[in-house]
């Protein structure tokens, strides 16, 4: 059992860290989240009443709400999900990016250093760029395309200055696509299956030919905390699924598991810069210990469940923001 501070723990695979963490190891989780429109209290609903969760409103940016996160939890470590994770808003409004990657990694590594604690950034495939063949490994250059990827490694080499100069212990987990419960529905996934059910368009980029190394979401939690207990110091360790597929086949399947019909596809005007093909070795993590459990095929039939009966989670969101943030992105209203 310890006791964790977990920067943007309300977010989409935070938020399952969260869970895992308290549930299985019964440890003590403070989440300090800006609570962004990605970031939802909702998402720990079912951790309201348990005592070993504290939620903190406040961004990790902000020093003093880190100091008093960090008096509130007495944590042995730090895990920062905190990020704004959407490549097309990176495009579109790159400040927040900055801001949140770069300084706030920056504002969270000063505070673990003063107060002598574990850190571990959560971070991405992205990092590395686009790979034809083969697959990354972390002796792989950082080749970053998009404004997300490129504050994405500013923090990741935050944090490696860190260990080489203060001797901070810290880690970093770099996973693949995650998918999974809970992630909101701008991402392909939950975008795709929430149009289905609700007979909207569904827009694929360009020829959809994109690869992603898929992993549901349980596993890379999984990956982070098996890191933060095993990882040495000073490491980079990839955490990539188990399955490889190109968008165009994920939107197929998600067509035949809700019953929507073909004919909802419609190709759009590819995203700039749309990296072709990710892929991540992960077996040094898998040296350490760990390996995904949940292959691809059953996690996203699971995922289509999980939307198609929880429409508590995202009904607020299909009725507020993200209507005009979709039809901005798509030039299209949702129905
Ligand atoms: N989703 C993926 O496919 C994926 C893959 C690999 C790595 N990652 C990384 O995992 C982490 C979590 O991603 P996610 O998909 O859960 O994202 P998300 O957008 O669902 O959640 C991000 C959370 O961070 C919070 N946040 C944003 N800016 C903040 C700030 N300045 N201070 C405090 N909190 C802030 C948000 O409110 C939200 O709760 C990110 O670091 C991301 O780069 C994501």
């Amino acid at each position: 059992m310890s006791k964790l501070l977990v920067c943007g723990g309300a977010g989409f695979i935070g938020s399952t860290f969260a869970r895992q963490r308290v549930r299985e190891h019964g440890d003590e989780v403070t989440v300090l989240d800006k609570l962004t429109y990605a970031g939802r209290e909702e998402n720990l609903r079912d951790l309201a009443e348990d005592p070993r969760l504290r939620f903190l409103r406040g961004a990790i940016e902000d020093r003093e709400a880190v100091d008093a996160a960090i008096a509130a939890a007495a944590p042995e470590a730090i895990v920062n999900f905190a990020a704004e994770t959407h490549v097309d808003r990176s495009i579109a409004e790159p400040d927040a990016f900055v801001t949140t990657h770069a300084l706030g990694t920056y504002v969270l590594l000063e505070a673990a250093r003063e107060h002598g604690l574990r850190y571990v950034q959560v971070s991405t495939d992205e990092v590395y760029g686009s790979i034809e063949q083969g697959t990354f490994t972390e002796e792989s250059p950082l080749r970053p395309s998009s404004p997300y990827s490129a504050t994405k490694c500013a923090a990741d080499l935050l944090v490696q200055s860190y260990f080489h100069t203060y001797g901070l212990p810290a880690v970093i987990v770099r996973g693949s696509n995650n998918y999974g419960p809970y992630q909101y529905p701008e991402k392909l996934i939950p975008l795709m299956i929430l149009n289905a059910l609700h007979g909207d368009r569904l827009p694929v980029y360009g020829d959809g030919m994109q690869v992603r190394n898929w992993i549901h979401s349980t596993d890379f939690a999984r990956a982070i905390g098996h890191v933060l207990q095993h990882g040495a110091a000073g490491e980079v360790y990839n955490a990539g699924g188990p399955d490889e597929e190109a968008n165009i086949f994920v939107v197929r399947r998600i067509i035949e598991l809700t019953g929507a019909s073909q004919e909802l596809i419609e190709h759009v005007a590819d995203r700039p810069g749309h990296d072709r093909r990710y892929s991540l070795s992960s077996e040094k993590v898998r040296a350490l210990g760990w390996s995904p459990q949940v292959r691809f095929e059953e996690g996203l039939e699971q995922t289509v469940a999980w939307y198609r009966d929880n429409g508590w989670w995202w009904q607020p969101i299909r009725s507020g923001d993200y209507r005009s943030y979709y039809e901005r992105q798509y030039g299209r209203a949702l129905g």
